[in-house]
This record gives structure tokens, sequence and C-alpha cells, in this order.
């Protein structure tokens, strides 16, 4: 539940002088001749000195605001973005989600992008391994993509990117290395399937300014287990989400980042040692030859909404 402040009571001469700095600030955008922009500086003048008067921010408050940015821009360079994290963290992201996709139907829910993306993955084809390398118990995951009619959409592009059974991701490693990634398309049914790692909780990187605001705070950076999950077609909605693993105790504990959607949550079955796989691949020499598989059917809506 949202909380209310009680702002302490103010004298009406001094409600003035705050008031009359904020219609000063406002007004100062008038003449911006982009609508959207004089919109966005406009409200954000509104939102963010409401927030100042609100909890009646003090001096030392605000440089520490100034010194804590100052640190997330510091650490962040091409391969580390602190900012996104910040958002993350603050359910900035995932409130911009939710604002952009309003449900559709049954199409699949969409969820935080996270800063782990590249584009420049290998493609694998039906049925291949996006491991690379990554080490993992071995999942295997099929499903389809349709319309919200039901029909197949043939030839979507499926990108799919997870951490290894440590937490890390690809990029956190030291060597360069692609691992943990890649992408497919669909066959003329919509179907695709791959073989990846059964997700593991991992926890964001917090070694910089936003781990340190967590900690001050009591909050874990754990994120609950994921396999990320973009999908593209012509016509339709991009998809960004993740898929869940039911029983991971990090879903009842929390999600750093708030990703989590019930309607994302799917079974990873597991298999004993020794079970075939579905496409007679011997996963024996891998780990303790355990495997799981899963499904995630896709439901993509159409890009006019
Ligand atoms: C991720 O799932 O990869 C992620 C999302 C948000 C912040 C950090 C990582
Ligand atoms: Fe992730």
């Amino acid at each position: 539940m949202t909380q209310t402040l009680h702002t302490p009571h103010i004298s009406d001469a001094q409600r003035q002088v705050e008031d009359d700095l904020v219609d000063r600030v406002v007004a100062s955008f008038d003449h911006c001749e982009n609508p959207r922009l004089k919109l966005l500086m406009q409200r954000l003048t509104v939102h963010l000195h409401d927030f100042i008067r609100d909890v009646r921010l003090t001096e030392e408050e605000w440089n520490q605001a100034i010194e804590f940015l100052t640190a997330v821009g510091h650490i962040t360079d091409d391969k580390r973005q602190e900012f996104v994290l910040l958002s993350d963290t603050l359910g900035a992201s995932m409130q911009t989600i939710a604002v952009n996709n309003e449900a559709y139907e049954d199409a699949t829910e969409a969820t935080v992008f996270g800063p782990f993306f590249l584009d420049d993955a290998p493609e694998v084809t039906h049925g291949g391994d996006i491991a690379g390398g990554a080490q993992g118990q071995p999942a295997w995951v099929e499903g389809t993509i349709t319309d919200t009619d039901g029909n197949p959409i043939p030839n979507a592009r499926i990108e799919v990117w997870e951490c290894d059974e440590d937490g890390l991701y690809d990029v956190q490693y030291d060597d360069n290395r692609m691992a943990g990634r890649a992408y497919l398309h669909t066959d003329e049914q919509g179907n695709y399937r791959f073989w990846g790692l059964t997700p593991v909780p991992y926890p964001i990187p917090h070694d910089g300014p936003v781990g340190q605001m967590l900690q001050s705070v009591g909050r874990s950076p754990v994120r609950a287990a994921h396999l990320h999950f973009m999908v593209t077609a012509p016509e339709y909605r991009t998809l960004v989400t993740h898929i869940f693993v039911d029983g991971d105790p990090q879903l009842e504990i929390g999600d750093s980042v708030f990703g989590v959607k019930d309607s994302l949550i799917k079974t990873f079955e597991q298999q004993p040692a020794g079970t075939p796989t579905p496409d007679g691949r011997d996963v024996s020499g891998m780990g303790d030859g355990t495997w799981a598989k899963t499904r995630f059917d896709i439901v993509l809506a159409p890009v006019t909404t």
C-alpha cells in the first residue's frame, strides 16, 4: 500500500515561495517546440518538486543523491549499465513496461529486458544448444508461437539468453567468450525447440552504487531464476519476456527487479539420469546426467494495439 507522507506544517508564505518556483520552472519550458518534450519536462518538474517538498529534502540528502548518481555514471560503460540496474531495482523498468504493454486478449505478458542482451548472438537450428559451453543442467525448451486467434506464426525470430549455473552471463566472463545465448526461428507450424540450461537464481551486479543502495535499505540483489526471450515477427508487437521456474524459492522471497508475473512461471520437469531425451541427445556425460524439460507457448499481440 502506498504510504502517505505527513508533510510538516509550512506557512502560507513559504508555500507560496515554493509554488512560485515550480510555476517559473514549468513556464521556462513553455516555448519548447517539441510538444512531447515540453510535456515530459514540465511534468518532470512538477513531480520532482513535489518529491522534494513532500519529503522536505535536506541539502545534505540532495548532495548525497548527486554523489550517488555521479557514481552510477562513473561505473557505467559499454559492458556495465548501472542506470539500467537503478531503473530495474526502483521498479521503473517494469512500470514503463506496464504502461506500454497493456494486456491484449491472451497475449503473453512482457517483463524486464535487463542489461545482458547482445545483438550478435549465434543462430541455432531447431533442437540446437544455446549453452555454447556455459555449464548447468541441460533443459529442453519447446513451444509454439501463435497469434491471439491461435494461428501459428512461422519464421518468428526468437532470441534467448541466460546465465550459467554459477549465475554468470557470458558478458561477465573475463575471456570474451559468448555462451548461454542464441537466436532461432519458428518453423512453418510456429514451433520451436532448443536445448538451454535450467535457470538458477542469481544476484544482479551488486558491487557498485546500486548494490550499496540495496544493502543500505536491506534488500536482496537476487533475481528469481529465469530464461530471457525476445520474440519479433513482422506485424506483431515485439515481446520481451522471461520464463521463471516453478518451485524456485526466490519466487517467494521476491525478485529484485519486480519482473515476475504468474503467467510466466513454468514447470521445468526434472528427468532422472538415463531418461531418453526428446531428440536422442546423450546428456549422460553432462553434470549428473539429469535434465529438465519445459514448454512455453507464446502468443503475440498485433502491432496495431
Ligand atoms: C537480468 O535478468 O538479466 C537482469 C535484469 C535486471 C537487472 C539485472 C539483470
Ligand atoms: Fe537475466
